[in-house]
């Protein structure tokens, strides 16, 4: 397993182009396979999860190529190209647990399997290292559109009575967490090819939900109310490949903006949109982070006198639970008591030890860490966790006294495209040390 070395206290200054996003793509490449004819994606990006999806949707039947990258023109890593996926063969819908279990996301096939073959046999996703992540909302959303299911062996088997297609009704999809992304979106996924109208209420209005809406109106579904609690679709008879390209990573933008807050720099983040993080801007901006906006631009600049904040985690558009960790790390280093409060997965704070052990003074009640500053971090080795807490961790690192390194940053594969060749670009003192 590969780990990351960091020496900390550079300052990070030029221009990073954000990738396309993660949790964008996912449900993207699964909604893929609903159409006849093949889809072109641009954006995605190349990450360890997508790979894992393209796999899977490839044992599903699915051709999937990946074409040459353009001349990217600017001095970052170049850019991806596009991403081609054509429904070959439907026999098999089977997402064996190997693949699922390596990826939660894999659960994104279930609903565009019942809908598109009447069957979905999906092993069903263990527990993970941010909490228990039930599936009982997609489920309890499918069999509301006429899907049974049963369990078999570990799986879920859906299934649409013979004969019979799935029909269109009003359901409520929020849970005690509140509403579900990928939840939401595979009911949809399902309901755009049922038979007459579903109202979608308690739906998550994330972009990536509204991204996946676009892609499948493109295709032919008739959506509209994505990006509200309601969504309202009429089913259609079928839907044809097209064209679309997935929108920024908003998680990997913040991300960068707070380690250009961390280590006192200047970031210019290129192919962005600031709308998809307004709560984050707001927390930023009263911690004294300076964010401005020109175009598809934003321009990050800090004096590193970091005022502390009080942040509770929210399903969109409040404070995303992706940037929990991230954040965090500032406030580790903010002048007094920050408070947070994860709503979303209770349990999300395992990078918590990790940051004291890097001479962070933070204290876990419940849901909630109080994080008294500090003046400064101190390097040494740490453990990467998830995918946003070990993010967390190369934030620290960067502007922590020392060197810090890093085990098991495969997590961080899974989620930030080429991190350490974007963070080296901009001046941060990152290396991969590969396992041999
Ligand atoms: N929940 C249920 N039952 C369900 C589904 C969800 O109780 O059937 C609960 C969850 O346990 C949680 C809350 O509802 O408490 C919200 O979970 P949600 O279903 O919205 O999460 P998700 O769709 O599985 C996506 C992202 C996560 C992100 C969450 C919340 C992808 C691939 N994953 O997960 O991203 O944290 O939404 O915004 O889109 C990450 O990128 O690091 C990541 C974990």
């Amino acid at each position: 397993m590969d780990s990351f070395l960091i020496r900390g206290g550079t300052r990070l200054k030029g221009k990073i182009e954000i990738s396309g996003s993660k949790n964008s793509s996912l449900p993207i490449v699964a909604a893929c396979l609903l159409a006849d004819g093949p889809t072109r994606l641009h954006g995605v990006p190349r990450l360890s999860d997508i790979d894992s999806m393209n796999k899977l949707v490839g044992e599903l039947g699915c051709h999937v190529f990946r074409n040459e990258p353009a001349a990217s023109g600017h001095d970052g890593p170049p850019l991806n190209g596009p991403l081609d996926i054509e429904v070959r063969d439907e026999k098999v819908s089977h997402a064996r647990y190997d693949i699922v279990k390596t990826m939660r996301a894999s659960i994104c096939v279930l609903g565009p399997l019942i809908a598109k073959r009447g069957r979905a046999q999906v092993a069903i996703p263990g527990g993970c290292a941010i909490g228990d992540r039930p599936v009982d909302l997609h489920i309890r959303g499918l069999m509301k559109l006429g899907a049974e299911f049963r369990t078999e062996g570990g799986d879920i088997v859906g299934e649409v009575p013979k004969g019979r297609r799935l029909k269109g009704c009003n359901l409520y999809l929020g849970g005690a967490q509140g509403p579900t992304v990928l939840g939401t979106i595979n009911v949809m996924c399902a309901a755009v090819l049922a038979e007459g109208n579903t109202v979608l209420v308690g739906a998550a209005c994330e972009p990536e939900v509204v991204d996946c809406a676009n892609l499948l109106k493109k295709m032919g579904a008739k959506i509209t109310g994505e990006g509200t609690p309601e969504i309202k679709i009429e089913g259609v008879d079928k839907l044809i490949g097209c064209e679309h390209r997935v929108i920024p990573d908003r998680i990997e933008l913040g991300t960068f903006i707070i380690a250009a807050a961390l280590t006192n720099g200047e970031l210019e983040l290129k192919h962005c949109n600031l709308d998809h993080l307004v709560a984050v801007v707001d927390r930023l901006e009263e911690v004294g982070v300076k964010i401005v906006r020109e175009n598809g631009t934003v321009f990050v600049s800090s004096s590193r006198r970091l005022n502390p904040v009080e942040m509770t985690t929210q399903p969109y558009p409040g404070f995303p639970t992706d940037l929990q960790a991230q954040l965090m790390a500032l406030l580790c280093l903010g002048d007094g008591m920050s408070v947070i409060t994860e709503r979303i997965f209770q349990d999300r704070f395992l990078h918590v030890g990790e940051l004291n052990r890097m001479g962070a003074k933070i204290r876990k009640e419940g849901p909630t860490a109080i994080i008294q500053g500090v003046r400064e971090l101190q390097g040494a080795n740490v453990m990467a966790s998830d995918l946003r807490a070990s993010a967390a961790l190369v934030l620290a690192g960067m502007v922590a006294r020392g060197t810090t390194k890093i085990d098991r940053v495969y997590h961080i594969d899974r989620g930030y495209e080429k991190i350490e060749q974007k963070l080296r670009a901009v001046g941060a003192d990152i290396e991969r040390i590969e396992e041999k």
